[in-house]
Formats: C-alpha cells, sequence, structure tokens
C-alpha cells in the first residue's frame, strides 16, 4: 500500500519501528494547525498499521521542537474564538486523545529543543531517550504566558511538587541529564548513540506480548490518577480484559507453559541501569 502524502511530518518505517518525525526544521518543528492535523492523521494510520509495532516522536533537522507555533497557532487565531478552538482540539486530540493512550508502545527521541507546548507530545509518550546535550525549556513565563493546553498537568504529573514550580516559574533551561534526574527520561545518551540506543528499546518492547503491553501501559497511567479502590476494581477488570483481548495468546501460553514446567521461564538479568526482567519466551 502508498504512504499518504505528507508535508510538514515524515514517517521512515523500518524492522517494526515508525520513525515518525515533525518536519519543519526551518521553524525548529514549531506546532502550526497544519502540521497538527498531519500528526493526528499520521497516528490514525500507525495505530492500525499491522506492521508498526513501537512508534518513536522525534523532530527533523536536530531539534525536537520548539512548541507551539507563535504565529500560525496562536497569533493567527486572536480574537477568533471559534477557528483558536479547532486549533486546540486537534492539538489536544492526537497528543492526549490519540497518542498518551496509544496502543503501541511509543518513544521520544529528543535531541536539541524541547521548548514549551513540545513537552505535550514529549510527556504523552511512554519513554524517553534524550541526548545529553538537548535543551528542555518551559520558556512560557519568560514571554509572560503560563505553559497552557495540557503542559502544566503533565508535568506537574510527571515530575515532583519542588521541580515542577522551578522550572515552570523560572523558565530555565535544562540538559538531557537533567530532564533524566527530575524523572521525564529514561536515559541521557551522547548524541551518536541516540538512534542506535532507542533502537535497542524498541527490540526490547517488541519481544512482549503487544496486547500485555497495551494493558500495562494504559493501566500504568489509568491507577496513577485513582485510590486503591477504584484502582482494584479497574485492575480486575484489565485483567479479565487482557484475557479476551489477547490476540496472539502469549500471556494465556506462557503462564500455562511456566505452571507445566516446560521451556517457558522469565528470565531475570542483571542490568547495568536498574534491574530489567527480559521475557524469552518467543525465542
Ligand atoms: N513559533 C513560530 N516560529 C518559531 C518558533 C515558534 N515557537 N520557534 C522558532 N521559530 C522560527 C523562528 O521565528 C525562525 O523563523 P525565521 O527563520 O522565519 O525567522 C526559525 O524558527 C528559527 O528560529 P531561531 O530563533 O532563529 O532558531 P534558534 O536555533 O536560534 O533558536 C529556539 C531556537 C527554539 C531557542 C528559538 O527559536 C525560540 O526560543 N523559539 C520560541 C520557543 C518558544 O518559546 N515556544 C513556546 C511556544 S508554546
Amino acid at each position: 500500500m502508498s504512504e499518504p502524502q505528507r508535508k510538514y511530518v515524515k514517517v521512515i518505517k523500518q524492522d517494526g519501528i515508525a520513525w515518525t518525525y515533525l518536519n519543519r526544521p526551518e521553524k525548529r518543528n514549531a506546532m502550526s494547525p497544519a502540521l497538527h492535523r498531519e500528526m493526528a492523521a499520521t497516528l490514525d494510520e500507525l495505530e492500525e498499521d499491522p506492521d508498526t509495532k513501537v512508534v518513536v516522536i522525534a523532530g527533523a533537522g536536530g531539534n525536537f521542537s520548539a512548541g507551539q507555533d507563535l504565529k500560525e497557532y496562536f497569533r493567527a487565531n486572536e480574537g477568533k474564538p471559534a477557528q483558536a478552538k479547532k486549533a486546540r482540539l486537534v492539538s489536544n486530540g492526537w497528543q492526549w486523545d490519540r497518542l498518551y493512550m496509544f496502543d503501541k508502545p511509543t518513544i521520544a527521541m529528543v535531541e536539541g529543543y524541547c521548548v514549551g507546548g513540545a513537552f505535550s507530545h514529549f510527556l504523552a509518550t511512554d519513554f524517553a531517550i534524550v541526548a545529553e546535550d538537548a535543551t528542555f525549556s518551559l520558556s512560557e513565563v519568560n514571554w509572560g504566558i503560563l505553559p497552557g493546553g495540557m503542559v502544566s498537568k503533565a508535568f506537574a504529573d510527571a515530575v515532583l511538587l519542588r521541580h515542577a514550580l522551578y522550572y515552570a516559574c523560572l523558565g530555565e533551561a535544562f540538559d538531557g541529564k537533567e530532564a533524566v534526574r527530575i524523572g521525564i527520561a529514561n536515559f541521557a545518551v551522547p548524541k551518536e548513540t541516540l538512534e542506535e540506543e532507542v533502537t535497542k528499546l524498541a527490540k526490547k518492547l517488541m519481544t512482549k506480548s503487544q496486547a500485555a503491553l497495551r494493558g500495562t501501559k494504559q493501566a500504568i497511567r489509568m491507577v496513577r490518577q485513582m485510590g486503591f479502590a477504584e484502582a482494584a476494581d479497574y485492575m480486575q477488570e484489565k485483567k479479565q480484559a487482557l484475557r479476551v483481548d489477547d490476540a496472539d495468546h502469549s500471556y494465556q501460553s506462557g503462564l500455562q507453559q511456566f505452571l507445566d514446567k516446560k521451556s517457558y521461564k522469565p528470565v531475570f538479568e542483571p542490568f547495568k541501569k536498574g534491574t530489567q526482567i527480559t521475557d524469552q519466551r518467543d525465542k
């Protein structure tokens, strides 16, 4: 099947990974309404695409994104509430309805600038690998405005209160290592190894049951916002749903094989950055 025509988004599909780039490098990948519409259509397509197992969100030309387009997203819509609402809905739509709850694992790959509104799609992904020298900034306060859309909420959810207040109120820039320290990125790596490290993570994710991954990532997001009783009910329902939803039956078969003392055994390997559990069922 031929690939859809895209102007502001570039997608390269390779070995199960869809490398998805915001593609306005001359504007540091600032997000115009037209770019938002293309991202919405692109994620629709990738969620259905059977060859796509993991989606990487990145920016073309050495920068992640300079946030909302100050001219085309904000200035052009001043005094036009209907048009402004339309732009906001399409922006929030792909970032929070689609990407945040995406059925497949998503990884942000960040180099260069990640500024303001770019924190939305950055924080809406499941994992983040960033260049050590990437530059993050919640710059809004420096323009006399607030981190709008869902940026304040997503940032406050992701980090400790003091970090959220410090970076949102000061607008100070920080690098990839600081992004890991405050908890918004998994790893900071030298820029030259960024793609390699993202590929490694994507390949690890591809060894898991896709149904179990989908259920787990959505559960982790949902239970964070719940109390114990609500979470217990939710997880019970999720577990039932997984049994029905598990198209490749790996949950059932892996468990059964373990109980039957057959071939399957989860392997617990030491991992240099913590403890990683590798599921070797499919090997
Ligand atoms: N909206 C619209 N255009 C933007 C933009 C944004 N958010 N960020 C950058 N651009 C445009 C610039 O206007 C410039 O366009 P031009 O070449 O037509 O003049 C081009 O992108 C390059 O920007 P420039 O500032 O020269 O690049 P830089 O590499 O020196 O600096 C940034 C990059 C991201 C630090 C800087 O552009 C910046 O601070 N942008 C604003 C970011 C921001 O505050 N975003 C919050 C929005 S929610």
